[in-house]
């Protein structure tokens, strides 16, 4: 009898304890309700940034989450510069920032304000191609030419920071671009006629 009892006391108890635990979710998923506000995603913010682009000064609003890769590619349609990794492994997406090479995929857009950019649209002058684009194009050092940009604007950088100074060293030096198409012998040959023929780059 005692038995009887003290189970059904015990079920009693648990069906309370569930009642109420029931009763705590709804209440709570009553109370704590999100209001559909958040749910909506807050307009991204977007800042003014002065660049000079190949020469050509621009006054832009910017995200401000936005790579100067993304920027060229995506806000300009200046697709010259590519998009390989866009984590700074590949090389595709080299430029010049002031004067120095640099991975656009890697660099805001925002914290370039007041920069000098050059892409490989800039390099050429009107319908002259950039000597080391004319190496590029009489030493094969492209096949799919996907690299090929990002190749062109280290290696006149390779030159410009005077690191040509020998096969080994434009290798050292070209070691950030990365060519899926395995052109590197025929990229070290173009860098290393531009150096001899002292070509101004
Ligand atoms: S896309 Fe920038 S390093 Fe690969
Ligand atoms: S030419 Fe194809 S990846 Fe370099």
């Amino acid at each position: 009898m005692m038995h009887c009892y003290l189970m059904s006391s015990r079920r009693s108890f648990i069906r309370k304890a569930i009642g109420f635990t029931a009763i705590s979710v709804g209440a709570s998923i009553l109370t704590d309700a999100h209001p559909i506000d958040a749910f909506i995603p807050a307009p991204i913010p977007k800042q003014k940034v002065l660049l000079t682009i190949n020469g050509k000064q621009m006054e832009l609003m910017v995200d401000i989450r936005s790579t100067v890769l993304d920027l060229l590619r995506e806000q300009l349609g200046m697709t010259g510069t590519k998009k390989g990794c866009a984590m700074g492994d590949c090389g595709a997406c080299m430029i010049h920032v002031n004067g120095n090479r640099t991975n656009a995929c890697l660099t805001l857009a925002v914290y370039n304000d007041g920069n000098k950019i050059t892409t490989i649209e800039g390099l050429s002058k009107a319908d002259a191609l950039h000597p080391m684009q004319a190496a590029f194009l009489k030493h094969d050092s492209f096949q799919c030419g996907y690299c090929t940009s990002g190749q062109i604007m280290s290696a006149v950088a390779c030159l410009k920071e005077g690191k040509a100074t020998n096969r080994d060293a434009i290798k050292e030096y070209m070691k950030r671009n990365i060519c899926r198409c395995g052109s590197y012998q025929n990229i070290v040959d173009a860098i290393e006629e531009v150096k001899k023929s002292g070509a101004a780059i």
